[in-house]
């Protein structure tokens, strides 16, 4: 019998938040701690459970619109210039997945000030109060820095640098709650710590909301574009390279729903180039070592965000390995043959195969003729599944077709998700 697949929605998003903020030291944790420090505001305020809910996940969320490692960096700087642009691009990301509609507005505006009541109405827009506590929770995520042992000897500073604000940037009734958590040395040591993700997923009563394989796929499709968009040479390789390898799953005989979880795999094959800076992904010329080797840690930091899931074990193994070789010279585990399931040959196939038919601003796809010679080639050196290989040959055109549809479409939302961009 086939098993359903479901995960908890937080656990997914409080993962994926991880991986953003693997991008540098110095922004580790950022989501974890303005997701902590937004619910912990919300609670004192005794909001609604669902609205504590969506503070959480906007929290984890809400910088993913910062695509370089410079706005990431300027993000985290207290007085922010032009803050409105990464928070735009988050809410394009965001609202594309319907259950997120609410999350994507409160992310939205998580940084227009209060302004004596002016910032309740944003360019024509309703702000909501959820916008308000992420922004202040941002700010004092920013202030409160990374060292728990400072942290209380800076809390003061803090305190007074937030109150100075009242009524202006930030809302005075959240001002109040805040003072009244900052009181307690507890707020101060756990929104510091270096385990806030087990202290959120403890602390914070995190709902059970199950996804199954449909949301799941959607869910992976919006982390594609997360992944995706951040390199304009490569804005549509993950959609391409989940049909390629959901269309060859297929041929080989998956079940319906095997290819279903193949499809999420290879749009979540490259989850690790989040902890990749956009200025290495997209240096104009050759790579230092150095740089290589921090691309090379990718599907490294794929395999340790998804592993942790127990149900998606099968997909974090097929989503890993597409850089492994069958002789054991790929990488990151070096595993040999015998250690790759076929569902890891077909993305490592589906990967390099996507890799070399796909447009690119700089060259064209290759050409049928020169595609089949690579491949081959890479069966001669014991890259690539010889089988897998075979069967994508005698399907050239199927596969390449599904591919290119899916591609098609994944350059319009990134047309429509570039010129969408309002402010
Ligand atoms: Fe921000
Ligand atoms: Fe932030
Ligand atoms: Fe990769």
């Amino acid at each position: 019998m086939i098993r359903e697949i479901k995960v908890n929605l937080f656990d997914f998003i409080i993962s994926f938040s991880e991986a953003i903020d693997l991008i540098s030291p110095l922004v580790s944790n950022h989501h974890f701690k303005v997701a902590y420090i937004a619910y912990m505001i919300g609670s004192e305020l005794r909001l609604f459970p669902e609205t504590l809910n969506e503070l959480v996940l906007a929290g984890a969320l809400h910088d993913i619109g910062a695509i370089s490692l410079k706005e990431r960096l300027d993000a985290l700087q207290f007085e922010v210039e032009n803050p409105y642009h990464h928070a735009e691009m988050s809410y394009l990301l965001l609202r594309s997945y319907g259950p997120f509609a609410q999350i994507a507005i409160m992310v939205r505006f998580h940084h227009v000030p209060w302004n004596g009541g002016k910032g309740l109405e944003f360019n024509g827009n309703e702000v909501p109060l959820g916008s308000h506590i992420l922004h202040l929770a941002d700010r004092v995520a920013v202030l409160t820095g990374n060292n728990q042992q400072e942290v209380l000897g800076k809390s003061k500073y803090i305190i007074k640098q937030i109150q100075d604000e009242s009524g202006k940037l930030f809302m005075p009734e959240l001002v109040e709650a805040f003072k009244e958590l900052a009181s307690k040395e507890s707020f101060w040591l756990e929104a510091a710590s270096p385990s806030i993700r087990s202290i959120l997923r403890d602390k914070v009563m995190l709902p059970v909301v199950e996804v199954a394989m449909e949301g799941l796929t959607e869910i992976a499709k919006l982390f594609s574009h997360i992944i995706d968009f951040r390199n304009r040479f490569t804005a549509t390789h993950s959609s391409g390279v989940a049909a390629s390898a959901e269309y060859l799953a297929r041929l080989c005989g998956f079940s319906g729903r095997e290819c279903q979880m193949m499809r999420v795999a290879g749009y979540l094959h490259d989850l690790g180039k989040l902890a990749v800076p956009v200025e290495i992904l997209e240096k104009n010329g050759q790579l230092s070592r150095e740089e290589f080797e921090i691309i090379k840690s990718h599907p490294y930091f794929t395999y340790r965000i998804l592993e942790s899931f127990k149900n998606l074990e099968e997909i974090a193994i097929w989503a890993s390995f597409h850089h492994e070789k069958l002789d054991g010279s790929g990488y990151p585990f070096h595993l040999k043959a015998y250690d790759l399931p076929l569902g890891s040959r077909i993305m490592s196939v589906a990967d390099v195969f996507c890799a070399i038919t796909e447009d690119r601003p700089y060259r064209k796809g290759m050409p049928k003729e020169q595609v089949v010679k690579v491949l081959d080639d890479m069966v001669k050196n014991l890259s690539l599944d010889p089988y897998i290989v075979e069967i994508l040959k005698s399907n050239f055109d199927e596969v390449n077709e599904y591919r290119k549809k899916a591609q098609t479409a994944a350059a319009e939302e990134y047309r429509a998700f570039y010129t969408g961009v309002g402010l």
